[in-house]
C-alpha cells in the first residue's frame, strides 16, 4: 500500500507524542522557541488541525458529540494528515525548515490501531500511504502515568474531547502502545518522563535535538 514516496526532504522533522495531559504541546513550543532563538527556521504545527481543512476535520473528530465509527475516525485523522503533510509539512521540509509537530502517525497507531483495536500495522500503513512515507527524524515521547494525566486534564477544564473522554483503561492501553512503538524504533524515539519539570524536560529534549542537528551537518 505504501509504495515509493517522494525523495527525503532536507529539513528536520521532529514530532511530539504522548497521552492527553502529558505536556507535549508545552514542550513542542519550548523546542520551537529554543531553535528560533538559535537563528533556525522553524515551523510549529500540529495534527489534527494544522491546516484550514484540518481545523474542520479536528472539530468533527474531536468534538462531535454523536458516535463516529472507529474506521471513520481513523480515516478522518488520515485525511487531516494527508492534506497537512502535502500542503504544509513537505514544502517546509523541502525548503530546509525544521518542522516541530505536535502529534503524528504514532498517535494514530496508539489510539486507533491499538486503543480502538483496528490493528497497529494496518493503521501505520494507512498513515504512511496518507503521508507518502514520511517518517520523523526524531519522535519525543512524553510518557505519563494515566492517573497523573487525568488529574492534569481535569485541572485544565478544557472543552469536551471525544478521545480524552475515554475511560482510564483506554488511556492505559494507549500508553503501553506508545512505549511499545518506542521500543521497536529506538533510534527514532526519545522517551522522557513527563513527570519531570518542564524546564528539565526542555533541556533534555533540546540536547538531543542539538545532537541530531550536529549529526546532520557532519554528513
Ligand atoms: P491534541 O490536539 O494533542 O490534544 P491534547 O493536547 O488534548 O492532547 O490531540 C487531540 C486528540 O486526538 C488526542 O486525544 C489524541 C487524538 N488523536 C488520535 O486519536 N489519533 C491521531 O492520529 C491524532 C493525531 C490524535
Amino acid at each position: 500500500m505504501s509504495g515509493q514516496g517522494p525523495q527525503s526532504p532536507r529539513g528536520l522533522f521532529i514530532t511530539f507524542e504522548g497521552g492527553d495531559g502529558s505536556g507535549k504541546s508545552t514542550q513542542a513550543s519550548a523546542l520551537a522557541e529554543r531553535l528560533r532563538a538559535a537563528g533556525r527556521e522553524v515551523l510549529l504545527t500540529r495534527e489534527p488541525g494544522g491546516t484550514e481543512v484540518g481545523l474542520e476535520i479536528r472539530e468533527l473528530v474531536l468534538h462531535h458529540t454523536g458516535d463516529i465509527a472507529s474506521r471513520a475516525e481513523a480515516l478522518l485523522y488520515a485525511a487531516d494528515r494527508a492534506h497537512h503533510i502535502a500542503t504544509v509539512v513537505r514544502p517546509a521540509l523541502d525548503a530546509g525548515t525544521i518542522v516541530v509537530q505536535d502529534r503524528y502517525l504514532d498517535s494514530s497507531v496508539a489510539y486507533q490501531g491499538v486503543g480502538r483495536a483496528l490493528g497497529a500495522a494496518e493503521i501505520r500503513e494507512l498513515s504512511l500511504w496518507a503521508s507518502e512515507n514520511l517518517l520523523p527524524d526524531l519522535t519525543v515521547l512524553l510518557d505519563i502515568d494515566e492517573t497523573e494525566a487525568r488529574q492534569r486534564i481535569d485541572a485544565a477544564h478544557k472543552r469536551f474531547d471525544r478521545l480524552e473522554a475515554q475511560g482510564s483503561e483506554f488511556h492505559a492501553t494507549v500508553r503501553t502502545a506508545f512505549l511499545a512503538l518506542a521500543e521497536v524504533e529506538r533510534d527514532r524515539f526519545l522517551v522522557v518522563d513527563a513527570a519531570a519539570s518542564a524546564d528539565q524536560l526542555a533541556v533534555e529534549i533540546g540536547d538531543r535535538v542539538d545532537e541530531l542537528i550536529r549529526a546532520r551537518q557532519a554528513r
